[in-house]
């Protein structure tokens, strides 16, 4: 027998244990505390716990971004996965069943994911790529495409993102949201944010830490490539990371630069979501 229930901060240590023997031992996975934190405070967290041993057994989380629901995790432990534990937990983050719109999700190319979140709605997508490279090796974007990158706080880079995303019109309360995860994602540093201007107009805005380029939102299809290499050449690490999506029209820049692909997830998302080609995407946050 297997119980459901809203999760709490004394559920992080049993979070890390069922991550960690799943190999998510980096950052942004439930065996780094301070995103499982950031989750509890921004989202809805679950846990399945074994009504015999009261031992948690699986975690997963949903989170609002900009307006739709994100399955930002789920993971069942190794000893009690194929049982119906994981599709029990997605019933319970998402309850309004396959037909409830507005939610997506970065699926792992686990067997059983897939499926589970086709059965819930979603259909598949892009691929997400987790790439790495060495930024040093990128020319610098010139001609008429010429960018200059700002760095700024976070509040700043997640409002013109709000800006770009919804063409001027932008919540409150959804920038409010969004400015969290500016915050998590460039990690309280103070220039985490930074905005690419083409002239005196903001291109793209997004979030880094010294060798990862976490988000980035882009309007416009033609400058999606030099904003991203503009951005990453701000980066202060010469081995950076990012996760593009498989269409994006960097990712052949990159390659040629000596970029790898580490890993890759499937993007999935009910039909009215509009997951752009043109941005650098969180896997955990969007
Ligand atoms: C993916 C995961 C969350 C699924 O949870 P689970 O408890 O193992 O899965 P469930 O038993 O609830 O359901 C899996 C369903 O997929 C089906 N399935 C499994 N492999 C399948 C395949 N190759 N093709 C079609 N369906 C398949 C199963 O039959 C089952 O459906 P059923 O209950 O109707 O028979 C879990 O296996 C896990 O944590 N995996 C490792 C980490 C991971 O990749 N997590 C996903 C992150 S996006």
């Amino acid at each position: 027998m297997v119980v459901f229930r809203v999760a709490n901060v004394d559920d992080v240590p049993a979070i890390r244990r069922i991550s960690l023997a799943l190999g998510q031992a980096e950052e942004d996975s439930g065996s780094d505390a301070g995103y499982v934190r950031f989750l509890l405070s921004s989202g809805t967290v679950m846990v399945a716990e074994t009504v015999s041993g009261s031992s948690v057994i699986a975690w997963g989380a949903v989170k609002q971004s900009r307006g739709r629901s994100m399955l930002t995790d789920l993971f069942v432990d190794p000893d009690h996965q194929a049982r119906g534990v994981g599709a029990g937990l997605l019933r319970r983050l998402w309850p309004s069943g396959p037909r409830e719109p507005a939610r997506f999700t970065f699926s792992s190319r686990h067997p059983a994911a897939l499926p589970l979140y086709a059965r819930a709605g979603l259909v598949p997508g892009w691929p997400l790529l987790y790439m790495s490279g060495d930024r040093t090796r990128l020319a610098a974007p010139d001609g008429p495409a010429h960018l200059e990158v700002r760095r700024v706080d976070a509040a700043t880079a997640a409002s013109a993102d709000m800006q770009l995303a919804s063409a001027g019109y932008a919540d409150v309360a959804d920038v409010s949201r969004l400015a969290a995860d500016y915050r998590w994602w460039g990690r309280g540093q103070p220039h985490s944010g930074l905005i690419v201007i083409d002239g005196a107009r903001p291109v793209a805005a997004g979030a880094a830490t010294r060798n990862t380029l976490a988000h980035l939102t882009c309007a416009e299809g033609q400058n999606a490539a030099p904003a991203v290499i503009a951005a990453l050449l701000t980066l202060d690490a010469p081995e950076v990371t990012l996760c593009l999506p498989g269409p994006h029209p960097v990712v052949r820049d990159l390659l040629e630069a000596g970029f790898r692909i580490d890993d890759f997830d499937i993007s999935m998302r009910t039909p009215d979501v509009d997951l752009r080609p043109t941005w650098v995407y969180s896997p955990g946050i969007g």
